[in-house]
This record gives C-alpha cells, structure tokens and sequence, in this order.
C-alpha cells in the first residue's frame, strides 16, 4: 500500500517511523511518502491560508498550494506505479471512522491524505479532486483537533496493522473490540498473564481450569459486561439474535 500525506507540519508525522507502522514500512508492506504543503507556495511568506469569504473568525487553507501540491503527489505515484488513489480528507466534519472503514481501506492501494490546519481547506480543492478520484471525509471523533495530523497518524495505524503480514498472529485483529465475527458489537474483556498473583490479586480460575469452552463462555460475559458499562449504545443497536437468555439474566 501506498500513503501521501500533505501538511505544512511533516515533522508531526515522524511517529510513522515507529513500531507498527515504521516495521511495516521496513518490511516494504507500506510506503509512506510525506510533503510539505510550503513547497507549493511562492510568496516571501510561504502563506498557505487567506480569511474566509463570507467573514467570521479564523483562517481558511488556499486552493492553490492544495492544487499544486495534490496534482504533484499524484503525478509522483503514478509515476512510480500506484493507481486507484482514494482522497482522505480528515475534518471533523467527515463521516466517523469506524473499524469497518478502517477494513475497507486497508483494501486499496493507494491513500493520499490532507491533514488541515485553521477552518479547513477551500472546498472547492475537494470539489475538483472529487471529479477524478474518491474523496473520503473522514472524522476520528466528535471532538475538534488543531489540525488533521493526528487524525492521520490514528487512522494510518488502524489500516496498517491490517494489512497482509504486518501483525505477526492473524487472530489478533480477528478477536478486536469492532472486529466482525462471533463476538461483534462487544468490547474485548479483561486480559490477565503472568504472575499469577500481584499485590494480593489474583486471575480468575476459570483461565487456569483449561476448559476451553468454560473459558470461551467467561470471555463473552465479561465482554457483555464490559460493553453494557461503558458502550450500552453498542448493545441497543445489535442484533437481538447475537445474545441468549443467559445474557439477558446477566
Ligand atoms: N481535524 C480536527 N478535528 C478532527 C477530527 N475530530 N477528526 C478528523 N480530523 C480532524
């Protein structure tokens, strides 16, 4: 997979050197190329933002250095081979980023993302890419960052560490919180390992009974109980058919 992320703050995406996402990339699973959205401008300046049409506080990210810089990160990949480029424009005005979002573009070859800074980009720079390629808006949360960076870095992770060999065991993403499957719209419980005991604690002793059903079925209850404490929308919106009596009664 390929990724391009354009900012006027590189340094900010130096964490995609680390762990997952920076062994995935030395492993040759991702390459990750980072612009500085300030190469594109011409002025003394260096200026990247104007005053927004219409009046009201803050500033607003200029078409051209969008533009330019887009139309050059594009032609940079097509050059070197990609295709199919999808446009991820983080703004916490995009639709939420979910796990399945994240699953779907772990699938394509080639993310191309614009963190913004101040109001946001012009939004005739995403009406004109979205004529030629698909444009994702996409929000990480219903909170307001400084910028996109973060959002970039949060999303870059989620989708990496599905890709093809990137995790070394294929069941950890299959048991995640929001992972489709038996345990779907449940949280992950509860996990214990070694000492058996610490500061007077110890594990419950259905993990020790080696009884893999019993183990299986704790598991589930305490996932249910960890989602009805901390996520009961999760519960109200799932599948009636994906819990039993004994679920109800807990
Ligand atoms: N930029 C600022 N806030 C954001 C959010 N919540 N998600 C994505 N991008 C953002």
């Amino acid at each position: 997979m390929r990724i391009d992320v354009v900012t006027i703050f590189p340094e900010y995406l130096e964490p995609l050197n680390v762990s997952l996402v920076g062994k995935a990339r030395a492993a040759g699973r991702l390459d990750v190329r980072v612009r500085d959205l300030r190469q594109s401008t011409y002025d003394r300046h260096n200026t990247v933002d104007d005053t927004p049409y219409g009046g009201g506080p803050g500033m607003v990210m200029m078409t051209g250095p969008w533009g330019e810089a887009l139309d050059q990160t594009l032609a940079d990949g097509y050059e070197a081979g990609a295709h199919h480029p999808v446009l991820v424009v983080p703004t916490p005005s995009g639709r939420p980023f979910t796990q399945a979002l994240a699953v779907d573009l772990a699938e394509r070859p080639w993310l191309v993302f614009t963190p913004a800074r101040y109001e946001g980009i012009d939004s005739r720079v995403t009406a004109e890419y979205a004529t030629r390629l698909p444009v994702l808006e996409v929000s990480i949360g219903d909170y307001v960052l400084a910028g996109g960076e973060a959002a970039v870095l949060v999303i870059t992770e989620a989708v990496a560490r599905l890709l093809p060999g990137v995790l070394g065991n294929a069941q950890s993403h299959a048991d995640d919180s929001f992972a489709p499957g038996a345990m779907a719209d449940l949280l992950e419980g509860p996990v214990y390992t070694k000492p058996p005991t610490w500061r007077g604690r110890g594990i419950p002793d259905v993990l020790l009974s080696g009884h893999h059903g019993r183990i299986a079925r704790w598991r589930r209850d305490e996932a249910l109980r960890r989602t009805v404490a901390n996520r009961p929308d999760l519960i109200e919106r799932a599948d009636p058919a994906a819990f039993g009596k004994k679920d109800r009664e807990m």
